[in-house]
Order: C-alpha cells, then sequence, then structure tokens
C-alpha cells in the first residue's frame, strides 16, 4: 500500500507523543547524541556567515529533531503532511513545550552552542514554521529556491535537515520509501548537513487503534539508498533490544552531507 492509502489526519499525535516521547529512552538518547555532535562539528567546520534555514520532514509528535538543530537556525520548517499532527505542533510550540521535553533538551545542552541557547522555548517559538504539506511535494514556501521544471519541488533550498521515522514509516512500498528519501535529500543544498533516523525491520504501527504502514528496511537499504544523494555518510544501529512495541527490530540513523547530483530523484 502508498502513502496516500492511510488516515494521516486521524493520527492521534497526543497518544503517539504518550508512547515515544513521555520519557527519553536510551535508543533515542543515543541518537540524541549522535545528532547533536554531528551538528556541533558541521557548523564548526562550515562557519556560516548566517544563521542556517532547517527543515524536518514528517515531524509528527517528535521536537528533538527540531530542538537538535535550534542553535545553529534562524527558521526551522517543520513540514508534516497529517491535519493532527499540525494542530497539536502548533499548540505544543506556541505554549512552549512540555516539560517531557526538558530531559531531550538537557542531553543537548551538554554541548556549548546548545547551552547558551537561554530559552529553547521561546527560541523554537520565534524560529518554527509549521507547515502542512506532503514531502512528496516539498516546496520552499517563501517561492524562492529554484525549482524543479516537472513537478514544483524547490530543490537545494535548506541548510541542514531531518527527517525521523518519516520515509519508511509512510509506506509500505519500498520504491515510495526510496522516492521520498530523495525528495528530502534533493531539498537540502548540496554539502548540507543531514540527520535521519529510521525504524529497522519494522512491520507496520498502531497509533490509538489506527494502522499505519512501514517498509522493513535494514542498515544496508539506507546506506544503499543515500548512495549518489550524499556524501560522508555514517549509518549507525541503536536499541537492537527493541523495548518500544512489537515488530521492529532496532533503530537506524544516519548522518552526512548533501549531495550534488540528481541520482534518485523519482
Ligand atoms: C512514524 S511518524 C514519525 C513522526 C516523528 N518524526 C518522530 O520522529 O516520531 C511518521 C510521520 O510521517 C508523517 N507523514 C506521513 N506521510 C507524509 C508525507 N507524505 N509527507 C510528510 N509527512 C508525512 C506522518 O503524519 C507522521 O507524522
Amino acid at each position: 500500500m502508498f502513502n496516500e492509502d492511510f488516515p494521516w489526519d486521524a493520527f492521534d499525535s497526543e497518544w503517539y507523543h504518550s508512547l515515544n516521547y513521555a520519557t527519553l529512552r536510551d535508543d533515542d538518547h543515543d541518537i540524541l547524541t549522535i545528532v547533536r555532535d554531528f551538528f556541533t562539528e558541521a557548523h564548526a567546520q562550515d562557519r556560516p556567515e548566517r544563521a542556517w534555514s532547517g527543515l524536518d520532514v514528517g515531524t509528527g509528535a517528535n521536537l528533538y529533531p527540531a530542538l537538535s538543530m535550534l542553535p545553529f537556525c534562524r527558521r526551522i520548517r517543520l513540514h508534516e503532511f497529517s491535519a493532527s499532527n499540525v494542530s497539536w505542533l502548533e499548540r505544543e510550540i506556541g505554549g512552549g513545550f512540555r516539560p517531557s521535553w526538558d530531559p531531550f533538551w538537557a542531553a543537548l545542552c551538554e554541548r556549548e552552542p546548545y547551552a547558551a541557547v537561554a530559552d529553547p522555548r521561546a527560541r523554537l517559538r520565534e524560529v518554527a514554521e509549521v507547515c502542512q504539506d506532503s514531502v512528496f511535494t516539498l516546496s520552499d514556501g517563501a517561492e524562492t529556491g529554484p525549482r524543479d521544471v516537472f513537478n514544483g519541488l524547490a530543490v537545494r533550498t535548506w541548510d541542514v535537515g531531518t527527517m525521523f521515522f518519516g520515509a519508511e514509516s509512510m509506506t509500505t512500498d519500498f520504491v515510495e520509501f526510496k522516492l521520498a528519501v530523495g525528495r528530502f535529500m534533493h531539498s537540502l543544498r548540496p554539502g548540507a548537513p543531514f540527520a535521519a533516523a529510521f525504524m529497522r525491520d519494522s512491520k507496520g504501527y498502531t497509533v490509538g487503534d489506527v494502522d499505519f504502514p512501514a517498509v522493513a528496511i535494514k542498515e544496508q537499504d539506507v546506506a544503499e539508498c543515500l548512495e549518489g544523494l550524499a556524501s560522508r555518510v555514517e549509518v549507525q544501529v541503536t536499541g537492537l533490544e527493541a523495548t518500544l512495541r512489537a515488530g521492529y527490530g532496532g533503530m537506524i540513523v544516519a548522518t552526512g552531507r548533501a549531495a550534488d547530483g540528481r541520482a534518485g530523484w523519482r
């Protein structure tokens, strides 16, 4: 089944947040540490003249990818397809995020750029833009990016990007999974640092009483699908004991830099 076959607007954001992010789990802590160190070092290497524009695709009810980009960004677009998740994000960020995110932020604050952010709730409210849109029609909103002539997708626009548990958890179709990764990667400017997390070997998942899809990928699939799309790629696995729920085999995190080519575009 394909992405369009699932009732994304019926995604119960509060239920999903309670299961996944009410506390900071060891696997998320590992991923947070990897991404924190990677973005801190990428930013120190690049020394950009002005703060980055960040993109998080398929944000759902998870703020930690956006928090991992927070010190480096003047804007962060939260690009989410589901109406319920969009409303949840607007409330969560507009009201000042709930205390359950504090341990996530504390883990990030072990590195200096994060610790220097005085008020992460106010900063996220200031820089976050929640947009209801699909990864398959990714556009830059401000209409400023160079555009693909076939589908209107703004390409090579964003300076830093995250996509967590998105591409493999929005379809059962391997080709569509690869297309989602391709669209995400092509929205980043060449050389942009990115971090992408994936459920490993997932058979699909339930949110409340609604079933959602997955493609059962492994770390080799992630590495292969990033070939030609990214350079300096590192793929790591964590949480192999898989204690979150039934029907998956750990978590995968990939970091690297966006490439300049058009491989994997369609
Ligand atoms: C498993 S959840 C992951 C949520 C969150 N990023 C996390 O780390 O927990 C998959 C997310 O992908 C979103 N999604 C589904 N189809 C999408 C599409 N075509 N474009 C963008 N996001 C989509 C869902 O609404 C949901 O928020």
